[in-house]
């Protein structure tokens, strides 16, 4: 298993993540001190697609004192989102909405640049406007919702960059990155620019509150920097919530962009989404007559996860299907297209409301704040 802020490869073992990375399981006090909060858990909740934190105890505690978060994440433009991208985008709005708070969302079209030798600004910053459009339709207002471009706004994050970068050593950088010594300078620097949001909303608000930030935990070295420095310059140590990686339709492995044929992409169209569905791994048989015999499994099928994380979000109608697959009452091919026809609603429903997003996308870019 590799899980790095640029690769993920491998089984990804969550348990031995939360050890490694030092971070805290989402305990169910925790959860249901949430819950008195929001109401019902969400489902990316409920079903521990978000696993792990860092401080969401002691964002509570704040909140509870009057002292409100504000949330933090991102997006590295490299090309178009897949549904993946999706899944922590989608409970950050819940956050938003629940607790009416502000949310920072960084398009780093600089570092995409910076780390894939291929990439050129003006492709990674065309990316970012694309990446910005899939955000926006998700629901998100722009009242409360401040998109950062890198390229384009670095001048209202480089004091904070220069803050950061200036406590962070080259020893402890490498150390939680791994930086070689053909690594370029510019991606060393990097971090430093990632950690800047953290703290942006006290240089325009002038409150000093904490930021809460929902992503994989593929990020997570990023924040154990910053939450190192973060007190020696003023600042709330930023918290985290960390969630799964959403699976590809291949054997193993999370959605990938550099693997268009097993990840499903907001602009996908419905026979391409038919025909990946169709090829996706599942836990199914050589035939059907065997599957009705012996069942499937689904803990190792792509489809499966699809419906567990976003498409089937009744519990008891998910437990059925489940039990119908292991019994070999549903086929494979039933339960595809089941899922393809969930998936093509959904995205067409996403794609005009992206496309709507393209009239107000500049209310949302933080220098017109
Ligand atoms: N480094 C992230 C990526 O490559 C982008 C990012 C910037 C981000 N700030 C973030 C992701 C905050 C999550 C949270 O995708």
């Amino acid at each position: 298993m590799v899980v790095t802020p640029w690769e993920v490869k491998g089984k990804v073992d969550y348990e031995r993540l939360i050890r490694e990375f030092g971070t805290q399981p989402l305990t169910p006090e925790l959860l249901s001190r949430v819950e008195s909060r929001t109401g019902k858990l969400h489902l990316q909740l409920e079903r521990q697609i978000f696993f792990s934190h860092r401080d969401l105890d002691t964002v509570l505690d704040l909140y509870d004192k009057g002292v409100k978060f504000v949330l933090y994440t991102g997006r590295g433009p490299s090309g178009p989102v897949h549904i993946g991208h999706l899944v922590p985008w989608i409970f950050t709005l819940h956050i938003q909405q629940k607790f009416n708070t502000r949310l920072y969302f960084q398009l780093t079209d600089d570092e995409k640049y910076l780390i894939d030798d291929d990439a050129t600004l003006k492709e990674t910053s065309h990316w970012a406007y694309e990446n910005a459009l899939d955000l926006i339709a998700l629901g998100f207002k722009p009242e409360d919702t401040f998109i950062i471009y890198d390229t384009e706004d670095i001048d209202l994050l480089y004091d904070i960059t220069l803050q950061v970068a200036k406590r962070i050593t080259y020893s402890t950088a490498r150390s939680s990155f791994g930086f070689q010594d053909s690594t370029n300078i510019g991606w060393v620097f990097w971090p430093a620019i990632q950690a800047a949001p953290c703290f942006i909303h006290k240089k325009l608000t002038g409150e000093n509150v904490p930021a809460l930030i929902p992503a994989a935990i593929d990020q997570d070295p990023y924040w154990r920097v910053t939450r190192d420095i973060a007190p020696k310059i003023g600042y709330y140590k930023p918290a985290q919530i960390h969630c799964r990686f959403l699976p590809g339709l291949g054997a193993g492995g999370k959605m990938s962009a550099s693997m268009p044929e097993t990840s499903i992409f907001t602009m996908d169209q419905p026979d391409a989404v038919k025909k990946k569905i169709w090829n996706a791994y599942t836990g199914g048989r050589g035939t059907a007559a065997e599957q009705r015999k012996l069942g499937a499994d689904p803990t190792v099928c792509s489809i499966f996860q699809y419906y567990f994380f976003l498409f089937e979000e009744d519990a008891a109608r998910l437990a059925e299907r489940e039990r119908k697959c292991k019994v070999g009452e549903m086929l494979c091919g039933e339960c595809k297209m089941d899922i393809a026809e969930k998936l093509n609603r959904f995205l067409q429903n996403h794609q005009e409301r992206r496309e709507k997003a393209k009239d107000v996308i500049e209310q949302y870019h933080i220098k017109r704040k």
